[in-house]
């Protein structure tokens, strides 16, 4: 099944990943509804297509169900982006829960009454939690370390019972990290890429939590979008659960120093203690998508990298107001649910 002159929805499209998909959806001809609450998003991502008729942007919350009902009417397909990150559910994972769970049952309903043909359910790496087993397979067994990681998982789950019932043809995208351009740098959003990009832009060091030994398998977002776009038309994908990741781990200390030596930086990194709950080990195996789809992503971190600064570059400047807005330890602004401040912290060993 080719996506070319069907309706898409795009939930959460206004965000960073989105609004790539977006990019590759219309770069495809298909009619694309984005339906975004501009809680981390932004049309900003989107404007570069002004005056597109084939892209309609509707603000509204996938916890409105109606509203959900009513973008879904006609759409021939569904990707369901949507989410509240794993920063924001260490310090409100009440509203994460929300929206990664009903948000996402809403969204199967909506579909599944409209009668979608597929349904692409992006979820996340961070469903697994540290891993034990390297590269980490699809049916690995859950150890998620965060409420964003857990909501995520449970968003699987209803999207597979979707699937089996017969309701709707589902299938399960697991991501790894990604990074490029759009990515967020800001607030309780930043990620760590962009926000070392803008440090050494600035001549500043970069500020690494913990030791940086913590591995991730870092994916260039373009080709996300493209993978995302293949396994929703590819038959044999349907049913099942794909990691979108290229199978390379990569160190939070490694990217810090290839971001200095691209950038021509050479304060050594600062070191701030770790962020609570951070997955420690995480690579992924690819090779169910390879064998799928024949290849998997191709674009090496060096590469990603260059790419990433010069967008950078061109786009946000380093100012004073930019590099307040990227607070170290950017998970703890803003304010925590009550029950946070007193609640006992195991502590782990
Ligand atoms: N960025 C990564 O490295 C990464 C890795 C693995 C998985 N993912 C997954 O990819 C998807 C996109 O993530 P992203 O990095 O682009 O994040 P993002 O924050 O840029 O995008 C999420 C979008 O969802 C929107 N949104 C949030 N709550 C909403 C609600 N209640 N109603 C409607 N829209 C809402 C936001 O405004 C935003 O535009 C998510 O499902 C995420 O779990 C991302």
């Amino acid at each position: 099944m080719i996506i070319g002159d069907g309706r898409v929805l795009v939930t959460g499209g206004a965000g960073f990943i989105g609004s790539h998909l977006v990019d590759a959806l219309l770069a495809k001809g298909a009619d694309v509804v984005v339906f975004d609450d501009l809680s981390s998003g932004s049309w900003k991502n989107l404007e570069h297509h002004k005056g597109n008729r084939r892209l309609q942007m509707v603000e509204g919350d996938i916890l409105d169900y109606k509203a959900v009902t009513a973008v879904s009417q006609g759409a021939r397909f569904v990707f369901h982006m949507a989410t509240r990150n794993v920063r924001l559910s260490l310090q409100s994972p009440t509203v994460v829960h929300d929206v990664n769970t009903t948000g996402t049952l809403n969204v199967l309903k909506a579909a599944a009454g409209c009668r979608v043909e597929r349904f692409l359910y992006c979820s996340s790496s961070e469903v697994n939690g540290t891993a034990d087993i390297v590269p980490m397979p699809e049916d690995y067994h859950f150890k998620p370390e965060t409420i964003y990681g857990a909501s995520k998982l449970t968003g699987e789950y209803y999207a597979e019972v979707f699937h089996r019932a017969g309701w709707l043809d589902v299938v399960i995208a697991r991501p790894h990290n990604n990074y490029g351009p759009r990515e967020h740098y800001e607030g309780v959003k930043g990620e760590v890429i962009p926000r070392f990009i803008l440090w050494a832009l600035a001549g500043k060091p970069p500020v690494i939590f913990g030791d940086g030994a913590q591995t991730r398998d870092f994916t260039y977002v373009t080709e996300t979008a493209d993978y995302l776009i293949r396994l929703v038309e590819c038959d044999a994908a349907m049913g099942r659960t794909f990691n979108v990741c290229r199978g390379e781990e990569v160190s939070v200390a490694v990217i810090a120093r290839k971001i200095s030596e691209l950038i021509g930086l050479s304060s050594p990194p600062v070191h701030v203690d770790g962020r609570p709950s951070d997955v420690l080990r995480l690579f992924g195996d690819a090779s169910r998508l390879r064998e799928t789809l024949g290849d998997s992503p191709a674009i090496g971190i060096e590469e990603g990298l260059r790419m990433t600064i010069n967008w950078f570059r061109e786009n946000v400047s380093p100012t004073p107001e930019t590099l307040a807005s990227m607070e170290p330890a950017n998970w703890s602004t803003g304010s925590a649910e009550p029950w946070l401040s007193t609640a006992r912290r195991r502590i782990r060993n």
